[in-house]
C-alpha cells in the first residue's frame, strides 16, 4: 500500500437481497507461488488469472528487480524466468509493501543467491515476525548482515552452497514451510518439512507442476515434505483459481441479507482452504459447491449460498489453519447466529496484518456485539443480529475491513471502518463486486 496515500472510511449500509452470479479474483497465494517459481524456472510461464492486486504486484515487482522479465500481453502473465539459482542482485531494496506472503517465500528465494539483499515493508509488515522464517534459512546458510534483527527492514545474503536441512514446523505456516522448501530447491541435497497440522499445499502441488520432485509422506501424526535440491523447473502455464478468501466475505454478506440467493463461480476448494465453508455449512447455512472440476491442478467450484438462519457452533483448533484469514468474517456473522459461536486455536491471528483476535473481537465490540477472548479462543454469542453504528479500527488490515464492510450489511445500523484503502492489496474488488450484488456503500468522512 502507498504509505502516503490518505486513509478513506467507508459505511456498509443495510442491504436489500443480494442476487447474482459473480466471480472473484484469482487466488492470492497462488498468485504469488505462480510468480516466483516462474522466474526460478527456464523457458516461460504464462499466468491466466492473476491476482492484481498491490501484493501480489509488489511479488512481481521483486522478481523483475531481480532479473526475471514479468509482465501482461492480453489477458496473460508471463514471466521469463532465469532459472533455480540465476536470478540477478537488484539494484535497491525490494519493497513487499504489506505482504508477509510475498516478503517470507522471496526470503526462500535469496537464501539460494549469492547476494544482498535489502527487504522492506509498511509499518503492519514491519511490525510481523520473521524469525519463523529466518531461524531455517539460517540453518542452510543465509546470513543477516544485522546479526539478531528479525523484523523488516532486513538486509540478507545467500549463498549458492546452502545446506538441506529436516525441519519440524514449529507453527503451523504454509509460509514458512514454503521458504524452507523453496530455499532446499537450490541445495545441494534433500530437504524436509515436517508439518504436524495440515497447511495450504500450494507450494507442493506447483512445485511438481514445474518439475520440481517433491515427496509427501504421512508418519503418524506428522506429514514430512521433502524436495530435491539441485533442481530444475521450466516454465508452465498456470490457472488460478478465484480466492476462497475473497468469496468468503460474499458468501458472508449471503447468508446475513435476507433473502439473499448468490453464486461465486470457479472458486478454490482445495480442502487446505475451505474450512470456513464447512463451518458455514454447520451452522446451518446453505451453502453448496455446484460443478465441482478440476482445473490446472486444484479443485474448484461454483459455490452458491443463500440466506440462512445461523446458529452458534464450535470451531475446532485443528480446523484453524484451512480457514486462519476467515477467522475475521466468520466472527463477524457470527453475531447474526443464535447462540454462541467458539473458535478455539487462534493464536497465528496474532501476528497477521494486525493483532486479528483483538481487532475482530473491539470491531465486534463497538456494533454492540457479545464478545470475549480467552487466551487464544474467541468467543461470539449472537443475538440474531447486530446493532451497528459503531467505528471499526481496522489497523491497516484489509480482512478486518472488508469483514466489517460484510457485517454491516445486515446490521440495525450502518458500520463504519476507519479505512478501506489497505483492501487494494488483496481484493480490488471487493466493492464493486458487493455493489453489482446489491449491496451499498458510502464514503464517509465522520
Ligand atoms: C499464506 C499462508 C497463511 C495465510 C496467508 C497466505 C500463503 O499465512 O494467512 O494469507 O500463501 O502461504 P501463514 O503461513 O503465516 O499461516
Amino acid at each position: 500500500m502507498n504509505p502516503h496515500s490518505i486513509s478513506k472510511p467507508l459505511s456498509a449500509l443495510k442491504a436489500g437481497p443480494l442476487k447474482g452470479r459473480v466471480r472473484v479474483p484469482g487466488d492470492k497465494s497462488i498468485s504469488h507461488r505462480a510468480l516466483i517459481f516462474g522466474a526460478l524456472a527456464t523457458g516461460t510461464t504464462r499466468i491466466r488469472g492473476l491476482l492484481e492486486a498491490e501484493d501480489v504486484i509488489n511479488t512481481a515487482r521483486a522478481v523483475q528487480a531481480l532479473g526475471a522479465v514479468a509482465g501482461k500481453h492480453r489477458d496473460i502473465w508471463e514471466v521469463r524466468g532465469r532459472g533455480v539459482g540465476g536470478l540477478r542482485a537488484p539494484e535497491g531494496p525490494l519493497d513487499f509493501g504489506n505482504s508477509g506472503t510475498g516478503t517470507r517465500l522471496m526470503m526462500g528465494v535469496v537464501a539460494g543467491h549469492p547476494f544482498t539483499v535489502t527487504m522492506t515493508g509498511d509499518a503492519s509488515l514491519s511490525r510481523r515476525p520473521m524469525r519463523r522464517v529466518l531461524a531455517p534459512l539460517l540453518e542452510m546458510g543465509l546470513e543477516i548482515l544485522e546479526p539478531g534483527k528479525e523484523t523488516l527492514p532486513l538486509t540478507l545474503k545467500g549463498t549458492h552452497e546452502l545446506m538441506p536441512i529436516v525441519y519440524r514446523l514449529p507453527v503451523p505456516s504454509a509460509q514458512v514451510k514454503s521458504a524452507v522448501l523453496i530455499a532446499g530447491l537450490h541445495a545441494a541435497g534433500k530437504t524436509t518439512v515436517i508439518e504436524r497440522e495440515a497447511t495450504r499445499d500450494h507450494t507442493e502441488r506447483m512445485l511438481r507442476h514445474f518439475g520440481a520432485t517433491v515427496a509427501t509422506e504421512a508418519k503418524g501424526e506428522e506429514t514430512h515434505i521433502t524436495v530435491d535440491g539441485d533442481a530444475e523447473l521450466s516454465g508452465k502455464d498456470i490457472l488460478v483459481p478465484g480466492d476462497p478468501s475473497s468469496a468468503a466475505f460474499l458468501a458472508a454478506a449471503a447468508l446475513i441479507v435476507p433473502g439473499s440467493d448468490i453464486t461465486i463461480e470457479g472458486v478454490l476448494t482445495n480442502p487446505t482452504r475451505t474450512g470456513l465453508y464447512l463451518t458455514l455449512q454447520e451452522m446451518g447455512g446453505d451453502v453448496t459447491f455446484e460443478n465441482s472440476r478440476d482445473e490446472g491442478g486444484e479443485p474448484v467450484a461454483d459455490i452458491r449460498v443463500r440466506a440462512s438462519r445461523l446458529k452458534g457452533v464450535r470451531v475446532p483448533a485443528e480446523r484453524a489453519p484451512s480457514m486462519i484469514d476467515e477467522y475475521p468474517v466468520l466472527a463477524s456473522i457470527a453475531a447474526f447466529a443464535e447462540g454462541e459461536t467458539r473458535m478455539d486455536g487462534l493464536a497465528e491471528l496474532k501476528v497477521k496484518e494486525s493483532d486479528r483476535l483483538q481487532a475482530t473481537a473491539a470491531g465486534l465490540a463497538v456494533n454492540g456485539a457479545k464478545v470475549q477472548v480467552e487466551g487464544d479462543s474467541l468467543i461470539v454469542t449472537g443475538a440474531s443480529g447486530l446493532k451497528g453504528g459503531g467505528l471499526v479500527a481496522t489497523h491497516l488490515d484489509h480482512r478486518i475491513a472488508m469483514s466489517f464492510l460484510t457485517a454491516g450489511l445486515a446490521s440495525e445500523a450502518s458500520i463504519v471502518v476507519d479505512d478501506s484503502t489497505m483492501i487494494a492489496t488483496s481484493f480490488p474488488e471487493f466493492r464493486p463486486l458487493m455493489e453489482q450484488l446489491g449491496a451499498h456503500y458510502r464514503e464517509d468522512g465522520r
